[in-house]
C-alpha cells in the first residue's frame, strides 16, 4: 500500500506526552524512509501539537536524541540513501543531515487549527472521554475527510465515534509505553470503522514493525482488560489479608507473591505505581459504565488518590512514591494505611517471609529465564513444586494464578480477544510477563 497520501500532512495532538512524543518519533522514522529512503517528491509535515509550550521546547530535544540513536543504529541503510551527496564523508556527517532533515518537518504547535490540513490526525491527550469527543468533533467539522488513530487505553471507539460524529474515521491505535520500543500494538475497530483506514492502519504498523492484535471495542480492550482486573484482585486480596496483618505487610506480600512466585518482572502494585495510582483509578473509572454488573473500583484506591498518593514519574524518570517509596527502583517503604504513613521495608520484611511460609526450593528470576530458550522447562518446573506446597504463599500465588488465567480465559469467551494466543502475546509483550495468563501452569 501506498502510504505517501496520507502521510504528507499528519498531526499528533498531546506530542509533548509521554505517549505522544514516541508515536511523534516513530512517525518520524516512517516520513524519513518515504522522504529520503524512497527519495518521495511529495514536502511532508509532521505537526506536534500540545497544549503545552514549554513542553513542546523539551521534546525538540527528545526527538533529536532519539533520531541521533536511530541514525546510529541504521548507519548502513542511512548511507545508502544518502549515497549520491558527495559532500557527506563520514558516520557522524550522514548522521547530522538526517536528523537536520527529519527535524526541519516537525512543526510545532499550540493550536487546534493546525490539525485542519493533516489527513491523518494521532491523538495521546489525557485520557478524558469528553475532552477526546470535544476536540475530535471541532476538528471534524473543519476537515472532514481526516482519519483519527486514537491511543486511548480504556475508552470504547465506537462511543467517541458517535459523540464526536465521525462517520467511521477513527480506529483505535494503542501503543505501549514506550512506544519507540514496545513492540506492540492494540488495534481496534469500531462497528463503523472503514475498510481503508483499518487497512491502512494495519500496513503502517507493519511498516512501523509493530506486533499487531486486533481487539473487540470494549472498553478497556485486552490489556486493561487484564491488568485492571488483576489490580483489583490483588487489591481485593490485600485486604482480606491486611485484616490480620496490617496494611503495610499485606501489600507487602501480595506484591511478592505477584512477582517472585508468579515469575513477572514487577509486582502489581508496583506495577499500579508505574502507571500511576491516580490513572489506575481513571481507567477504571472509564471502564465502569461498559461493565454496569461488576465493580471495577476499589476503595483503597480511592483513598490513596485522595491522600494525594498517585505514583507515577517525574520528569527524569524516578519513580514517585506510591503504594510503595522508591529509591533508585527498588522499594524502601511500604504504605500503611492503619497508619496513616510509610514504614520501612525492613521492618516488615522477616515477618512477610514467616507469613508466607514454605516456599519452592527451586528459585528462578523473572529477569534470568526471561529470554531463555528452556524457559517453559523451568516454568514447569518451578511451578509444580509450588502446586506441591501447601503454604500460605504458596496458596496465594496459585489463587493468584487461577484468576489470571480466568481473566484472560473470561476475555477470549467474551471476544475481546480473538485468542487465547492473542491474549498471551499482550501480557507477553505489553507487559514483559515471561509466559501468557492462559498456560497450563495453573
Ligand atoms: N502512559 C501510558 O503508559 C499509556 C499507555 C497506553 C496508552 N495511553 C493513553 O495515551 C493517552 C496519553 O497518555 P500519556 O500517558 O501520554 O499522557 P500525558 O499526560 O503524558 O500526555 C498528554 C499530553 O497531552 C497534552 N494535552 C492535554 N490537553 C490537550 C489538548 N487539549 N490539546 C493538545 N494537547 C493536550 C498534555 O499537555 C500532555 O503533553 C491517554 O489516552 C492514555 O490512556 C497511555
Amino acid at each position: 500500500m501506498d502510504l505517501v497520501p496520507k502521510m504528507k500532512n499528519v498531526s499528533v495532538l498531546g506530542a509533548a506526552g509521554k505517549m505522544g512524543s514516541g508515536i511523534l518519533v516513530l512517525l518520524l522514522f516512517e516520513i524519513a524512509r518515504l522522504k529520503i529512503g524512497q527519495k518521495s517528491k511529495e514536502d511532508f509535515v509532521l505537526n506536534a501539537i500540545d497544549v503545552s509550550q514549554p513542553a513542546l521546547l523539551n521534546l525538540l530535544g527528545y526527538v533529536r536524541s532519539q533520531l541521533e540513536k536511530h541514525a546510529e543504529k541504521n548507519i548502513v541503510e542511512l548511507r545508502e540513501w544518502y549515497a549520491d551527496n558527495e559532500k557527506l564523508v563520514d558516520n557522524e556527517e550522514v548522521i547530522q543531515q538526517f536528523v537536520t532533515d527529519v527535524m526541519a518537518m516537525i512543526q510545532t504547535s499550540t493550536r487546534i487549527e493546525t490539525t485542519y490540513e493533516s489527513k491523518l490526525i494521532f491523538e495521546a491527550i489525557k485520557e478524558d472521554k469528553s475532552l477526546k469527543v470535544k476536540l475530535f468533533s471541532q476538528i471534524k467539522q473543519n476537515n472532514p475527510s481526516a482519519w483519527f488513530l486514537t491511543n486511548t487505553s480504556s475508552i470504547p471507539i465506537g462511543e467517541i465515534e458517535k459523540e464526536a460524529g465521525l462517520n467511521g474515521n477513527i480506529l483505535g491505535y494503542h501503543f505501549y509505553n514506550p512506544p519507540v520500543i514496545q513492540k506492540l500494538l492494540e488495534i481496534i475497530k469500531c462497528d463503523n470503522t472503514g475498510n481503508e483506514l483499518n487497512d491502512f492502519a494495519i500496513a503502517l504498523a507493519k511498516s512501523m514493525r509493530k506486533i499487531i492484535v486486533p481487539s473487540k471495542d470494549v472498553a478497556g480492550f485486552i490489556g486493561n482488560g487484564h491488568f485492571m482486573r488483576d489490580a483489583l484482585y490483588a487489591l481485593n486480596q490485600a485486604e482480606k489479608l491486611a485484616e490480620t496483618e496490617g496494611w503495610a505487610k499485606a501489600f507487602f506480600i501480595i506484591d511478592t507473591i505477584s512477582r517472585d512466585l508468579l515469575v513477572r518482572p514487577m509486582g502489581i502494585f508496583q506495577l499500579i505505581d508505574y502507571v500511576g495510582v491516580d490513572v489506575t483509578k481513571f481507567i477504571l473509572n472509564s471502564m465502569q459504565p461498559s461493565f454496569p454488573n461488576e465493580l471495577l473500583s476499589h476503595d483503597v484506591l480511592n483513598q490513596l488518590f485522595d491522600k494525594e498518593i498517585k505514583g507515577g514519574q517525574y520528569a527524569d524518570g524516578s519513580q514517585k512514591d506510591g503504594i510503595f517509596k522508591y529509591q533508585k527502583g527498588r522499594i524502601t517503604h511500604v504504605y500503611d494505611f492503619d497508619l496513616e504513613k510509610y514504614v520501612s521495608k525492613e521492618d516488615i520484611e522477616m515477618d512477610c517471609a514467616a507469613k508466607l511460609g514454605e516456599l519452592p526450593t527451586l528459585k528462578i528470576y523473572w529477569k534470568t529465564i526471561v529470554r531463555d530458550k528452556n524457559k517453559a522447562d523451568y516454568l514447569l518446573k518451578f511451578f509444580k513444586e509450588l502446586h506441591a506446597i501447601d503454604s500460605v504463599g504458596a496458596n496465594l500465588a496459585k489463587d493468584y494464578g487461577k484468576n489470571s488465567k480466568a481473566i484472560g480465559q473470561m476475555l477470549v469467551d467474551t471476544h475481546v480477544a480473538e485468542s487465547a494466543a492473542d491474549v498471551n502475546t499482550v501480557l507477553e509483550t505489553g507487559f514483559f510477563h515471561a509466559y501468557g495468563p492462559i498456560n497450563d501452569y495453573f
